[in-house]
């Protein structure tokens, strides 16, 4: 951090230079004698502290100060007066200076007032700022991809996010529903405000409403005292409804009412109270089916569905694996200080064609893990799990049969080899066993293996 900018407006060179001798060590000093020197002072330096002269010819301060908090909100200002009247004292405070003080001042307490002054500026530029990194966090240049699916994706949340529109997001579990959902709220100009999360399946039905709405003192036995809800505590942000195909019918009826009118009730409450709040709803169940099958209302679900993104599981856009992978690769290492680990080639093969039914999330568990527990720099086939080894082998055969890289009857011999290995493994080498495995006779097993050329390096007999 720089030395801090102190700016010193009086129209007496007296005044400028005694403030000069006295906060010269800890600051650097810039001056101006009147509001529009100021005012141009302030823009080019953004003083973290600025001492205001209440009553210069010219512009008054309190106008200055008008002008000032204006162009760089974030400086703070402590007026100077000659005068002691709660009146002006008042008008400064209102018009948002941080202090006042009176003349002649006390040099001791006018540098604690001054030192007070720079904490509050620091605190807010260092609140602006991690609200940035919030926001970066969450942009869309976190969501990583490059399949169609997700550059339509990217288009959608880029239109959609200035809008108050409501959005329903779809997808499997671990496809990126939330990080979409914040990726809207933080390119919103509601990103400042609350993006409130609300799963709709971890609360049966009762609890749910008034989590939602809140309740009134009294509303039930031990309803002692009034309670926010989630619209309440959303208010100018947003509010995220996960698995919102898990709410009751019941709670569905009074959500689309809130959404419609803007304002709810609080249980056991008597009057309405008015809400801005934007609603992301997201589900992994197919709500249409749901609608069909009766176990949610046709009237919310269209009015949820106003736009509506679907983001398909990880298996159906390929092409975003490696990406992804990199993207984990590079933020696990940061995350745990080490170096990113590397992939052999076979591995990133393993990864390409496994199913990965958890999605995103499961392939970033992976690499997490990976990272924190494999202690070579370069991964190897023996390190992934069993899961991503195994199912990884059908998948494959099945990719290379379909885009015509590998025959009908060598990708079914490639199948059956597989499991022959593993029966005998499993069987620890033991052909009887691993042929009752297989629900066939070692003699066939026997001979599919001379067939299939897998060389066993033990032939004892079970
Ligand atoms: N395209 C992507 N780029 C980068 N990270 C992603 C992407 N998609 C998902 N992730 C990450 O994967 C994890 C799971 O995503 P998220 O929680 O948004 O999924 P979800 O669809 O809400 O899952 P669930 O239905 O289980 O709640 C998160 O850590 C998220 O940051
Ligand atoms: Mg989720």
């Amino acid at each position: 951090m720089g030395q801090a900018v102190l700016l010193i407006v009086d129209d007496e060179a007296g005044v400028r230079e005694s403030l000069r001798l006295i906060f010269g060590k800890d600051f650097r000093i810039c001056e101006a004698t009147g509001c529009e020197e100021a005012i141009g002072k302030v823009k080019e330096e953004k003083p973290e502290v600025i001492l205001l002269d209440i009553l210069m010819p010219g512009a008054d301060g309190l106008e200055t100060l008008k002008r000032m908090k204006d162009v760089h909100p974030d400086g703070q200002v402590i007026m100077l007066t000659a005068l002691n009247t709660a009146r002006t004292a008042f008008a400064a405070r209102e018009t948002g200076a941080f202090d006042y003080v009176i003349k002649p001042f006390d040099v001791n307490e006018l540098r604690l007032r001054v030192d007070r002054a720079l904490e509050k500026t620091r605190l807010s530029r260092e609140v602006a700022r991690l609200q940035q990194d919030l926001g970066r966090r969450f942009g869309i240049q976190n969501i990583v991809g490059k399949s169609k699916s997700i550059l339509e994706i990217f288009r959608i949340v880029s239109v959609v996010a200035s809008k108050k529109s409501t959005v329903l997001i779809t997808g499997e579990s671990g496809t990126g529903k939330e990080l979409i959902a914040r990726a809207i709220h933080f390119n919103s100009d509601r990103a400042n405000k609350p993006f409130v999360v609300v799963n709709c399946a971890a609360l049966p039905d009762a609890l749910i409403e008034s989590e939602l709405f809140g309740y009134e003192r009294g509303a039930f036995t031990n309803a002692y005292q009034r309670k926010m809800g989630h619209f309440d505590s959303a208010h100018g942000g947003t509010l995220f409804l996960d698995e919102i195909g898990e709410l009751g019918v019941g709670t569905q009826a009074k959500l689309l009412r809130a959404i419609e009118t803007e304002s709810f009730m609080r249980l056991g409450g008597t009057e309405e109270s008015k809400v801005d709040v934007r609603i992301i709803a997201a589900s992994n169940r197919e709500l249409e089916k749901l609608v069909k099958d009766g176990g949610f209302r046709p009237d919310l679900f269209y009015r949820l569905n106003v736009v509506s993104l679907h983001l398909p599981p990880l298996r159906e856009r390929q092409e975003d694996v490696p990406l992804l992978v990199e993207h984990f690769l590079r933020i696990k290492a940061c995350e745990n200080s080490c170096k990113p680990k590397n992939l052999s080639a076979e591995v990133i093969d393993y990864l390409l064609s496994y199913s990965w039914p958890g999605n995103v999330r499961e392939l970033e568990n992976l690499i997490e893990r990976l990272t924190i527990l494999v202690s070579q720099d370069v991964v190897g086939v023996e390190n992934l799990p069993e899961a991503i080894r195994q199912r990884d082998a059908v998948a494959s055969v099945r990719e290379r049969v379909l885009n015509g890289s590998l025959s009908l009857s060598d990708a079914v011999d490639e199948f059956e080899r597989e499991l022959i290995v593993k029966a005998l493994e499993k069987a620890g080498h033991n052909q009887t066993r691993a042929a009752s495995l297989l629900g066939t006779s070692r003699r066939i097993l026997r001979y599919r293996m001379e067939k299939l050329n897998i060389i066993e390096r033990s032939h004892a007999a079970g």
